[in-house]
């Protein structure tokens, strides 16, 4: 895994805003894997000031709440439009995200799953990190070898989203999200960590045992992972020196 590490957070996201924009350059027609939360919001911020084309670009949400209506402010559909579709020239039918409202959850989840395979394969996978380390919605002791299915949130999961919802018991049971398996198929996977909350999360992904206890720990398989972190969220790791080290001096051959 290579650990970028940033005193800020927005300083992280603009590594990460790099990262993101030139792949878009230089892969008109790439294949995007998205994430919600607070995280990436910034990110996508900068992504909208960089005035890149979008028209070409295929995008896949990792997840979504069971049973909110479409427009409900809290759906990640609507949160996908207001911080990003909206503000660039994407196309709205090359947008996907896991609908979790469909009639047959299961066989959508399925589908779902063929229209990545169909776009290609996902290109670049963004991701957020839970407090207990989960990424997309795949909760501790998600499969490591998970599709996309529908997911029980944890106590825990839900009382972190609260916020979001105005109070824990309007926060949905159950969602759609892709698997750690499909996530692990994504060509690059860019993990965002921000904040003191996030440092145990990290720490165990990044330097502990791989386990489904720690879903994020399952990018230690992944070929090309980059976690973008800021202080706070790296003050966990015992390796922090290193990480670095390899940062600043990454030989030009290295670099993005
Ligand atoms: C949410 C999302 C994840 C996100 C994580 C952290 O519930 N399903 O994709 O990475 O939890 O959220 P935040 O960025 O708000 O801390």
């Amino acid at each position: 895994m290579e650990v970028i590490v940033q005193p800020t957070a927005e300083e992280a996201t603009e590594v990460a805003a790099r990262i993101v924009g030139n792949l878009i350059r230089r892969k008109p027609d790439a294949v995007l894997g998205l994430a919600t939360g607070s995280t990436p919001v910034r990110l996508y911020q900068k992504l909208v000031e960089k005035a890149l084309d979008w028209s070409r670009i295929t995008v896949f949400n990792l997840d979504e709440y069971v049973g909110l209506p479409q427009e409900h402010p809290q759906s990640y559909r609507v949160f996908m439009r207001e911080n990003l579709f909206n503000q660039t020239n994407i196309r709205l039918e090359n947008t996907h995200i896991p609908d979790g409202n469909a009639a047959d959850l299961p066989a959508s989840c399925r589908a779902y799953e063929e229209k990545i395979r169909e776009a290609g394969g996902v290109d670049l996978q963004l991701l957020g990190i839970g407090s207990d380390g989960h990424i997309g919605f795949n909760e501790p002791t998600s499969s490591l070898a998970s599709r996309t299915r529908i997911k029980t949130l944890t106590p825990r999961t839900r009382a972190d989203n609260a916020r979001f919802f105005g109070g824990e018991d309007a926060v949905p049971h159950h969602v759609v999200t892709m698997g750690i398996g499909t996530i692990l198929e994504s060509k690059k996977i860019l993990l965002l960590a921000f904040g003191e909350g996030k440092a145990e999360a990290l720490a165990g992904a990044v330097e502990g045992a791989l386990t489904a206890t720690n879903p994020a720990s399952a990018l230690q398989m992944h070929e090309k992972a980059i976690v973008c972190a800021d202080a706070a969220a790296a003050s966990r790791l015992a390796r922090l020196d290193y990480y670095r080290w390899v940062y600043e001096n990454k030989p030009q051959w290295q670099k993005e």
